[in-house]
């Protein structure tokens, strides 16, 4: 995967063109949520990142796309310090990543990212809302009614507040994907991290996920999403034409 790949940018609500590709120098920028500058990493002798430049701001949609295998879980793990690059340097709010951080600093920075991944990852034995509070009552110590309380108003803007007390066997996948956006809002993070949400979704209830997303930028967030597509369908695909959505 090199910086072509990354496609900046469904920007809600102003579109920005074409700044995925070449970040201006502008790091206490305090809108900007991501930034990664030069960005390598091997695996072994496999470069699978190769000069990674993106930036991702407040409110803005941005888009990973690239064939299966071609770096886009790699990337987004790099970001939230799940791996580490080999090379480059990787910023959270202004703050560099970077080898020395203690760990108490490296998770504060790393709560700024709220991860989805294309599983869900729910809890099977846990209703819809304990899923949600789980996190802000065990990891930020959240009175339990303050957490219910979150907890339901982020089902609300999930559109699953009927939900809450069934377990998540019951639900649709484009639902259990709505619970692991509301889980990972539960610890109030700028940006939201998405490893393919929507690939395991039958096609009618990809939109509900979308739409779910995109509401996340209306509200200043900061949304960073990667999608696998057919390497015969990227070769076609005019990327320039495409960062004028
Ligand atoms: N922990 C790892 N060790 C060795 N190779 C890895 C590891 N993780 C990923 N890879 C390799 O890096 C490449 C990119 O993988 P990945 O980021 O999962 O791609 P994608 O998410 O785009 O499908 C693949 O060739 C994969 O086999
Ligand atoms: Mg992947």
């Amino acid at each position: 995967m090199d910086s072509e790949d990354i496609v900046s940018s469904d920007s809600v609500p102003a579109p920005s063109l074409g700044n995925a590709v070449s970040p201006s120098p502008l790091p206490n920028d305090e809108d900007m949520i991501i930034r990664a500058v030069k960005l390598n990493k091997y695996f072994g002798d496999k470069h699978v990142l190769k000069d990674i430049d993106f930036e991702v701001r407040k409110g803005e949609v941005v888009a990973l796309i690239g064939p299966s295998g071609s770096g886009k879980s790699t990337l987004i793990r790099c970001l939230n310090a799940l791996e580490k690059a080999t090379s480059g340097e990787i910023s959270i709010q202004g703050q560099k990543l970077n080898p020395y951080l203690s760990v108490k600093h490296l998770s504060s920075i790393r709560r700024e990212l709220g991860m989805v991944f294309q599983n869900f990852n729910l809890f099977p034995h846990m209703t819809v809302l304990q899923n949600v509070i789980e996190a802000p009552l065990l990891v930020r110590k959240m009175p339990k009614d303050q957490a219910v309380a979150l907890g339901e108003k982020l089902l609300t803007k999930v559109g699953l507040s009927e939900k809450r007390d069934i377990y998540p066997s019951r639900l649709s996948g484009g639902q259990k994907q709505r619970v692991a956006i509301a889980r990972a809002l539960a610890m109030q993070p700028r940006a939201l991290l998405f490893d393919e949400p929507t690939s395991a979704l039958d096609p009618e209830l990809v939109g509900e996920v979308l739409k779910v997303m995109k509401d996340l930028a209306y509200e200043g967030r900061a949304v960073l999403s990667n999608r696998a597509i057919p390497k015969s369908y990227l070769e076609s695909l005019n990327i320039s034409a495409l960062r004028h959505f």
